[in-house]
């Protein structure tokens, strides 16, 4: 007699900015089980963002073990998850010492801009203007090579380690899959071109580090182990996980996580587009097999690297803030209680009642690059009210969106015709409406929405064989998509975003 079909499953850890989550999927990409945990935000000083690099990996080792709980409460055996993919905060940088594994500093978030008078004096030196050209991003101290030459200056235990040759630098897929494996010196030091793309150090059409871009930072690639640049999608190069429940289950893809969100979007051919409304926003839009350079203020990046003829690259419009504005409302002024109700609080009036906030803490990003501006808030008068500062809030990364699609616009020489969103704040549909309001097309909210975790669970699930072509993922998470339609003139929105971009320019310089 016929045996009943063995039914896969494969794990997605997701490292993000604010949180860590273990998300297990079926063959058909819908979530099986998950845990999520959010963990400590460290700010010792204004611009200055960290994270405890040994709670990233206890966060990820308990939502492994959480959603394995669950899992296996459904019925399900261990064995079925056929591998477990990994998606993280990208140009996050950890270093730790090569013979005992253990960090020497806290890990220098995305976000930190103390990298900033450094990287002034960068932009000095002879041929600054021609690393973006390379490595497809500008200088600034948003890659993580920017915060790994600030440690060196600035933090002993690094500049020792460096000097005797001892300094392991890597980003966070680097670090957790070294731990992962159980974080000896034998062990597993990879990265995937999707996050050495963002150090600084790679060349991004050889997928190599570029000697060349190492000399310009004038460092010596002897004393610094540098992870060596895998596929996205692998047997055998991550390793396997070496503690918790699923020990001994291969970690078989790895992708940054906006990379990652592109995938689980299915933006696997030119001209698809996402943009994901996390702790930041990031809007990537698929190039094809080569990388387009930006004259627009845009990044280019590896969208992924799945072998021949599957790599693709992208070009990224990043902000810096996008859901941690209303993080910020909550914890920082007590706006509400909880983000959720954010969105509420801004229906309660109908317009933002001429308020603009241009939420520059980590200055701005793309398509600007204004180190030195701060958030500020133009426009109150003795009529504004809290939903009108709610509003604007959300509406910062709406304008930011629309600036961006600009630019990729005058890049790429066509517009896009829908946007695919997906994120936390995403869930608003006050935000999604404004979004399509103001970039003039629809917006496309999939019913499931953690499409990163999804990206990363594909990676992986190539590389072990559960799925094998992108068309046999073109069914996954189509049912149940809400649509926003432009519901204002183009004129009402230009109107809108002169104000904005007036705002931006007055922004500029508070940080001197
Ligand atoms: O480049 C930073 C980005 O990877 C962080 O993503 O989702 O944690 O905001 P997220």
């Amino acid at each position: 007699p016929a045996t009943a079909p063995t039914i896969s499953f494969i794990g997605a850890i997701d490292q993000g900015t604010t949180s860590t989550r273990f998300i297990i999927f079926n063959q058909k990409g819908e979530i099986v089980a998950q845990h999520q945990i959010e963990f400590e935000q460290i700010y010792p000083q204004p611009g200055w963002h960290e994270h405890n690099p040994d709670e990233l990996v206890s966060s990820v080792e308990e939502c492994i073990d959480g959603a394995v709980a669950q899992f296996e409460k459904q019925g399900h055996s261990k064995s079925q998850i056929k591998a477990v993919g990994i998606t993280n905060q990208r140009e996050t940088t950890v270093v730790w010492d090569k013979n005992t594994g253990n960090a020497l500093y806290n890990a220098i978030v995305w976000t930190d801009t103390r990298s900033q008078d450094l990287v002034r004096r960068l932009k000095q030196r002879l041929g600054a203007s021609e690393l973006t050209s390379r490595c497809g991003l500008p200088l600034s101290t948003y890659p993580s090579v920017s915060k790994l030459l600030w440690m060196l200056d600035n933090v002993k235990a690094v500049k020792e380690a460096y000097e005797n040759g001892t300094l392991a630098f890597g980003t966070v897929d680097t670090w957790l899959t070294f731990k992962l494996n159980g974080g000896t010196t034998k062990n597993v030091y990879v990265s995937d071109p999707s996050n050495a793309s963002r150090t600084m150090f790679m060349n991004l059409e050889k997928l190599e580090y570029d000697n060349e871009l190492i000399d310009w930072f004038r460092l010596d690639r002897n004393k610094i182990k540098l992870a060596k640049i895998v596929r996205s999608s692998d047997k055998t190069a991550y390793g396997s996980l070496a503690n918790t429940s699923l020990q001994g289950t291969k970690i078989m893809g790895c992708l940054g996580d906006q990379s990652a969100a592109l995938v689980g979007q299915k933006g696997f051919t030119p001209g698809r587009a996402k943009n994901t409304y996390g702790t930041g926003c990031f809007l990537l839009y698929n190039v094809g097999d080569k990388p387009v350079y930006s004259s627009h203020g845009l990044m280019s990046t590896v969208a992924f690297d799945f072998g021949p003829g599957k790599c693709m690259y992208a070009l990224e419009g990043s902000i810096a803030v996008g859901g941690s504005s209303v993080k910020f409302l909550v914890n920082n002024f007590g706006f509400i209680e909880n983000s959720t109700k954010l969105s509420a609080l801004a229906e309660t009036v109908e317009d933002n009642g001429g308020v603009t906030f241009v939420t520059a803490f980590s200055g701005l990003f793309a398509p600007y690059w204004i180190d030195d501006a701060r958030g500020t808030i133009f426009g109150i008068t003795a009529y504004t009210q809290r939903g009108h500062i709610a509003r604007a809030t959300l509406e910062a990364t709406c304008f930011q969106t629309k600036a961006i699609l600009d630019s990729m616009g005058k890049d790429s020489g066509k517009d896009l015709e829908e946007l695919a969103v997906d994120g936390g704040m995403c869930n608003s549909d006050l935000v999604m409406q404004t979004q399509s309001d103001l970039i003039g097309i629809p917006v496309n909210r999939p019913a499931m929405r953690e499409t990163t975790a999804l990206g990363a669970a594909i990676a992986a699930g190539f590389a072990a064989g559960v799925w094998s072509t992108f068309e046999e993922l073109q069914e996954v998470n189509l049912e149940g998509s809400t649509f926003f339609k432009p519901q204002i003139t183009v004129e009402a929105a230009d109107k809108r975003f002169e104000r904005w971009e007036k705002a931006v320019q007055m922004s500029k310089g508070w940080a001197n």
